[in-house]
């Protein structure tokens, strides 16, 4: 429900700012105030006088304008405010975001709003997936910032890449679903890991595995959408996360994912660990292509840490872990003995024996079996509705 709330709408030079101004239409028909912060770009591609009658308010777009109501209007402006969406965010609004410059009134507001921020992207694809951006974008992100990922598709520049700013009634579900986050999982913070890791023989080849990562996102959206905020540390999939309330922290390796893991732990009500985690990686990970020869090559391995079995350790009363067992035989028993010996309070098996579940697919099936020794078989479902049972689960224990 957005009636009541009070949103600052950024707009930066691109565009997109003529999408939003169907974006400010939205907020207002669902009972938001509206002010608008603007660039000084921004306002070549659309005229003060829209936006002041869209918004019922007046343009902020000069620091030092003698029209402002305040001498310090980013200040009063952004304590007024529940939330800042920037829409079209451009390169070098991002940019000066991650890197802490104020020199214009959106980017001085952007400054001083410490309430959650939305960004929705819009440029050219090669500026989308330029390295020095994407660094930024990773950056606001850990920092807490939403990204509202642009779509694929024609760009203004005749480019066909990704980089077309989301369409308005995109950007309103997810700023909807921020304040939406229904009261059940609210104030908890839980840690979810998933996808593979990959572990670096050499510059070129790596030991990896055939999880996607799909179920441990499911499980972070549904979780999210629960009220909870969600730690996601992932390892390398190619899965987009959309809830504003998931913050993603992406690894490689699974010592980087225990690093990640461990550091979260401690402010987390509850962890649940879906990743596939490779249990060894090469012993020497070597600098330079490893060449062919006629000889056998041997790869001596060593253990990775057991990321599930040390927060099992850490865990204080009160903190809540789950894990996921995929077995191929002797299903239930294994999946006890892990639940035992990694500390538990519940773990999710799932049998590579059955059709539908496992690696790679949209359904799972999954028996969940806990500290006190219940079981719940549940049928092949989406892994969307799997992760609702999971959340169901997570609840009881969390109540
Ligand atoms: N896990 C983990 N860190 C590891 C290995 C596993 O956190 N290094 C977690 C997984 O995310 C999963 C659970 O432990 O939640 C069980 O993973 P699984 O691979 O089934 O079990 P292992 O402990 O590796 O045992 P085994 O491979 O012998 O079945």
């Amino acid at each position: 429900m957005l009636q009541g709330k009070k949103i600052i709408l950024g707009l930066s030079g691109g565009i997109a700012a003529y999408k939003s101004l169907t974006l400010i239409r939205l907020f207002i028909k669902a009972g938001a105030e509206v002010r608008i912060v603007a660039t000084e770009s921004a306002m070549w591609f659309v005229t003060r006088v829209t936006l002041e009658s869209l918004s019922h308010n007046k343009v902020y777009d000069k620091v030092f304008g003698s029209e402002n109501d305040y001498t310090t209007e980013h200040i009063s402006l952004t304590d007024w405010a529940d939330v800042m969406v920037v829409a079209p965010a451009t390169a070098n609004i991002i940019g000066k975001y991650a890197n802490g410059i104020a020199d214009d009134a959106l980017s001085t507001s952007l400054m001083a709003f410490d309430k959650k921020v939305f960004f929705a992207p819009a440029m050219n694809c090669k500026m989308f997936e330029n390295f020095a951006f994407q660094r930024n974008l990773q950056y606001i992100q850990e920092n807490g910032a939403a990204i509202i990922e642009p779509a694929e598709g024609y760009l203004a520049c005749g480019y066909e890449g990704k980089g077309r700013m989301e369409e308005p009634e995109s950007i309103f579900r997810a700023v909807e679903q921020y304040f939406d986050a229904d009261s059940e999982l609210k104030d908890k913070q839980i840690l979810i890991t998933a996808g593979p890791t990959q572990e670096a023989i050499d510059p070129v080849r790596y030991i990896g595995n055939h999880s996607t990562g799909k179920m441990g996102f499911a499980l972070a959206e549904e979780l999210a959408k629960r009220g909870a905020r969600v730690d996601l540390i992932a390892g390398p999939v190619h899965l987009a996360v959309s809830h504003p309330n998931i913050h993603r922290v992406d690894v490689v390796t699974a010592e980087q994912m225990y690093e990640a893991a461990l550091q979260r732990f401690p402010s987390a009500h509850a962890a649940i660990l879906t990743a596939a985690v490779a249990d060894y990686r090469p012993e020497t990970h070597h600098s330079h292509k490893i060449k062919r020869t006629r000889e056998p090559l041997s790869l001596k391995m060593v253990p990775n840490p057991d990321i599930l079995a040390s927060l099992g350790k850490m865990k204080k009363e009160n903190q809540v872990i789950a894990g996921f067992a995929l077995e191929t035989t002797d299903e239930l028993d294994n999946a006890r003995k892990k639940l035992q010996a990694k500390n538990l309070e519940f773990i999710v098996l799932n049998s590579l024996n059955d059709q539908g579940a496992g690696f790679g697919t949209d359904t799972n099936k999954v028996t969940i079996v806990d500290n006190k020794n219940q079981i719940e078989r549940f049928e092949l479902k989406s892994k969307k509705a799997v992760a609702s049972d999971i959340a169901d689960k997570l609840s009881d224990f969390l109540r």
